[in-house]
Parts: C-alpha cells; structure tokens; sequence
C-alpha cells in the first residue's frame, strides 16, 4: 500500500448513546459486553487531517492549534500503528485536529475525534475501507467512535471478535422531529474515566450481568420505537437504560458517581415538565452533563425553562446530524 502524497481530511460528528456501552469482554480489541445504539448529532464534530510523511521521524499531532506531548498523544500513536499494521507501512504521519464544540462546552468527545482520525488515517495510508470495515478500525480507538460513522440512528453490535463487532446504519436520515439539548454544566475533566469505570463495573458490581441483559432488551425496545417513530418509548427507554448504567458507577466497588448537584437539579426539572404533560427525556454519560431528548415542537418551551435556572449560555439545541465524510 502506498500513502497519499497529501494531507486527508475527514469529519465526523459525535453521538449520543440511547442504550450505552458500560463494559468491554476484550480490552485490547475494544469488543463491548453488550450492543449499543445511538443518535449522531450536528452540532458537535471533529475535523482531522492525516499526512504520512517519510521525513518524520515520531508521529506530530497538533490539537486545537496546540502541538501535543508524545505522553499526551500516546493513544493517537497507538491507534495510528493500528492503521500502518493495516496498510503494510511503517511512515509516521502528522495529524492536526480540531474540536468543533461551541466555546468550553467540554463536550469534547472521543467518538467524533477517532471516527474522523479512522477516516482520514486510514485513506492516507493508502487504504480505501468500507463503512463497516471503517467503524472496525475506529472501534480500536474509542468504543462509542465504532457509531460515529454513520448519520442518524445507528448500532453498534457486539459480536465476538474484530471481525463481527462493528456498526451499522439503522435510520440515517431520520424524518421525524427529534432534538437534543445538551445541557452544559461543567467543563472540567472527569475523574474517572470510562475506561475506568466500566472495566471497574465488569470486575465489581454484582448487578453488571443484569445490566447486559436488560441492555439487550432496551435496545430491542428503542429498535422497535424508531421503526414506528415512537418518541415516548424511545426517550423513556433512553433514560431507564442511562439510569441503569449509572447504577453501575454506584454498585462498583470503590463506589463513585458521574452525577453532581446541578446534574440532579436538571433531572428533578426534566420530571416537573414532563409531569407537566412535555414528552422530555434525559440521557448522561461519563460525566455530569446532561442530555434531554424531546420533539422539535417542545424544544422552545424546555429550552427556556433550563436557559432560566442555568443560563443561556448553557443550552445548545442539536439535531441528528450526518456519517463521516472524507475529502482529499
Ligand atoms: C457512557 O467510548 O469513551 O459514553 O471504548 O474505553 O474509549 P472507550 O470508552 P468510550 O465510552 C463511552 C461510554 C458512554 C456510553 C456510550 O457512548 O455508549
């Protein structure tokens, strides 16, 4: 395989879970314990571009206009030797990324950052992937980055090895009226990291195989909701399955939690207005931020509501958003 004389670019946005992925049964391969499904959104993606360049000497990727540590880029390295694996090469390369988020959002996300590097890396290395094959390949570097390369609605299915856990399409121009309202309540780091916390689920938390089995069960649920566009069972199911991982955090051994004051605050809101008769759902990954999940229509009214108590600035209105896409 030979490398492209010039730089790749891809772009890929991030997703959010409906039924997550809490647990890996191969640490190495990143193959998950249960399958996941998830909405693609437009407002927040990553725009990545890979040259291979036989001059180089270490691998250089510059982040949002600041050039990275060897430490700190040491997982795009790996992931980048997965991808010379892959095309028979041994040349570094020089990668420059930016996050697309609005300012300090901290919604910065793995998913969005490996899907568009699987893209752009693996063109520039000569490589001309599939869909699937190319969510195979972003999967090694994050689990939730395996979704990231289709628009809309899609699932990541299991499997059991490299060749059968990979994603797929299930509705990726969706046609009916669903929005996401990230609700930004902090921008710091997380303490513990997914990685952390699922590995410390699987090993700890004697509700972990529950977790699977009713996880299998949701994501029949919410398959069989978007099917018949059934948005209440969809954002219900959503929040029970974010519930139940969250339960995991809490059953592990040491015990912590992604949840902060504001996180239950935004919660206990979310249930006043749909007690109210507003069809809102929330939905929260490895972190206190939360997503709420309603219909186009209601979007004004639940906006406002968290626009008063947390401040516009906090509120950002996202869409289903498009699968990768890779320019030369
Ligand atoms: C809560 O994909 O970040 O967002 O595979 O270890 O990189 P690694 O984990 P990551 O985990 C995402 C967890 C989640 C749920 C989800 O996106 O499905």
């Amino acid at each position: 395989m030979e490398p492209t004389n010039h730089p790749i670019t891809a772009k890929a946005h991030t997703n959010i879970a409906l039924v997550k992925y809490w647990g890996k049964k191969d640490e190495q391969l990143i193959i998950p314990q249960n399958s996941s499904l998830s909405l693609t959104l437009d407002e927040f993606y990553t725009e990545t571009s890979v040259a291979f360049d036989d001059t180089l000497t270490t691998d250089t990727v510059q982040f949002d206009d600041h050039l990275l540590s060897a430490q700190a880029s040491q997982k795009i390295t790996t992931f980048l030797d997965v991808v010379r694996e892959l095309a028979g090469i041994t040349t570094r390369a020089n990668v420059i990324t930016h996050n697309h988020v609005p300012t300090a959002a901290g919604l910065a996300s793995s998913a969005s950052g490996f899907a568009a590097l699987a893209g752009a890396a693996s063109r520039a290395a000569g490589l001309t992937l599939n869909r699937r094959d190319l969510s195979r390949l972003a999967r090694r570097g994050s689990g939730s980055a395996t979704r990231s390369i289709y628009g809309g609605f899609a699932a990541w299915q299991m499997g059991e090895d490299d060749q059968t856990s990979y994603a797929y399409p299930i509705a990726e121009q969706v046609d009916w009226d669903i929005v996401a309202i990230a609700l930004v309540l902090t921008t710091a780091q997380k303490k513990v990291s997914s990685r952390d916390g699922m590995r410390l689920a699987v090993n700890t938390s004697p509700f972990y195989p529950t977790w699977v089995q009713s996880s299998q069960a949701d994501f029949k649920t919410i398959e069989t909701a978007i099917a018949s566009r059934d948005f209440e069972t969809l954002g219900h199911t959503s929040e029970q399955n974010a519930m139940r991982m969250h339960a995991l955090t809490l059953s592990s051994d040491p015990s912590f939690s992604y949840f902060n004051a504001d996180s239950l605050k935004a919660m206990a809101l979310i249930r006043e207005l749909r007690a109210a008769g507003t069809a809102c759902y929330f939905t929260m990954d490895a972190g206190p931020n939360i997503k709420i999940l309603c219909q186009g229509q209601d979007a004004p009214t639940v906006m406002s509501q968290f626009q008063q108590v947390f401040g516009p600035e906090s509120v950002v209105l996202t869409r289903p958003g498009n699968g990768i896409q890779i320019s030369d």
